[in-house]
């Protein structure tokens, strides 16, 4: 099997790149995590990635100003360089362009702390508490030229707590992101997820499970659907 090679994109203390490198450690996992890169290279999750003998890189936006097009083409050289198969936003705090986003469709993936597509945007948990849903959780879909939206591929839930303030919720969301982010990026990877109609058809029973985690749907801890 010829795993996907998959660069992580960063801007942070990378905890869902952390996940996706934990993951491909699998023998069996149908992607490798070939190159992390960051906007920043004082992001943490660089030190992380080098530590677990993760190849790194930067290209800092700082210094391409409002040329979004310029930083985004030196992304792309880098990216080119290392053979990179699919693209995973993880924490990346940069707004891309239509020409990015056109260039990695269908190949480029984005996590985002909500169920989309409610919430969209920044500080979700927050949002979510005052708005009084009373399941919430996170998304891992393709990137499509809107932010946060495209097609998902696997989402996660959980039930919101009464006395639950944005960083216990947060807290618990994360951990939901650290389980689905892996199960969709090997779905992508070993070709079991396609898209039809901007929505994302699954190959087989197993797979449709697989990206739908929802752990205390039937009480906390109990768990009903995930690896
Ligand atoms: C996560 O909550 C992710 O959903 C959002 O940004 C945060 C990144 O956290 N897009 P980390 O850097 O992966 O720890």
């Amino acid at each position: 099997m010829k795993k996907a090679r998959v660069a992580v994109l960063i801007s942070g203390r990378g905890s869902n790149m952390a996940a996706l490198i934990d993951a491909a450690k699998g023998a069996y996992y149908p992607a490798e995590i070939a190159l992390v890169l960051s906007n920043r290279g004082d992001a943490a999750g660089l030190a992380h990635a080098r530590m677990a003998g993760i190849t790194t890189a930067a290209v800092e936006h700082a210094a391409y100003g409002h040329e979004r097009e310029s930083f985004e083409r030196a992304m792309q050289d880098v990216l080119d360089r290392h053979g990179i198969d699919l693209v995973c936003l993880a924490g990346f705090m940069r707004l891309l362009t239509t020409w990015f986003v056109a260039r990695w469709e269908g190949r480029m993936l984005n996590i985002h702390p909500a169920l989309l597509p409610a919430f969209k945007g920044l500080d979700t948990h927050r949002r979510a508490l005052a708005a009084g849903v009373k399941i919430h959780g996170a998304s891992v879909h393709f990137v499509a030229a809107e932010m946060d939206s495209g097609p998902i591929v696997a989402q996660g839930a959980i039930a919101v707590r009464e006395d639950d303030d944005a960083q216990t919720l947060g807290a618990r969301v994360l951990e939901i992101e650290h389980r689905i982010y892996p199960i969709a990026l090997g779905l992508v990877a070993a070709g079991r997820v396609r898209i039809t109609a901007g929505r994302c058809v699954m190959e087989g029973a197993a797979s449709v499970g697989q990206a739908l985690s929802v752990p205390d749907a039937q009480g906390a801890g109990n768990t009903t659907q995930h690896r």
